[in-house]
């Protein structure tokens, strides 16, 4: 029997280390977190996506009594975006979370529907999205959405 070992390569840095594009998309993750609607988690989480075009979207959980009609900020944040700019490229999405009165310390990451929905766009645009992945202690940077999604499925 073979084996096959899959690696994920994640960049890790503190925030004075973003480059000023990161670290404005970074900003923008964390201001979104305070636009969520979690009620009932009370985790408040925010994206921010660079596209191709220059514009820069952000999108927050949103909750819902009942539970599973609620939308991850991931997921908010890049349907907007491919619905306001069906023609740009997504490039970069950063993603935040504030619990508590303050920032998780470590990366928050994307649950797996975000993931496949994040994996989507990376297909059609035909190139990797950055993701940056921030916590107050240190922040994650990964090349692609493959790198959390290994062995992913795509028709394409
Ligand atoms: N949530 C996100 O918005 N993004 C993630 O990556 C993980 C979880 C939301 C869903 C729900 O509103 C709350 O966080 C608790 O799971």
């Amino acid at each position: 029997m073979k084996e096959k070992i899959l690696t994920t390569k994640i960049e890790v840095c503190s925030y004075n280390e973003l480059t000023q594009c990161d670290k404005n998309l970074v900003d923008l993750a964390k201001s979104a977190t305070q636009r969520a609607y979690a009620p009932y988690s009370k985790f408040h989480v925010g994206a921010a996506i660079l596209l191709s075009n220059g514009e820069l979207v952000t999108g927050s959980n949103q909750e819902n009594a009942a539970f599973p009609s609620g939308t991850c900020a991931e997921r908010t944040a890049i349907y907007y975006a491919h619905a306001q700019y069906p023609e740009a490229k997504v490039d970069a999405i950063a993603i935040a979370a504030f619990q508590n009165g303050k920032f998780e310390k470590s990366p928050i990451s994307p649950c797996g529907a975000c993931r496949q929905a994040i994996l989507e766009y990376e297909t059609l645009a035909g190139k990797p999205i950055r993701v940056i992945l921030y916590g107050s202690d240190e922040i994650y940077i990964l090349e692609g959405i493959k790198a959390l999604l290994p062995l992913s499925f795509s028709e394409f």
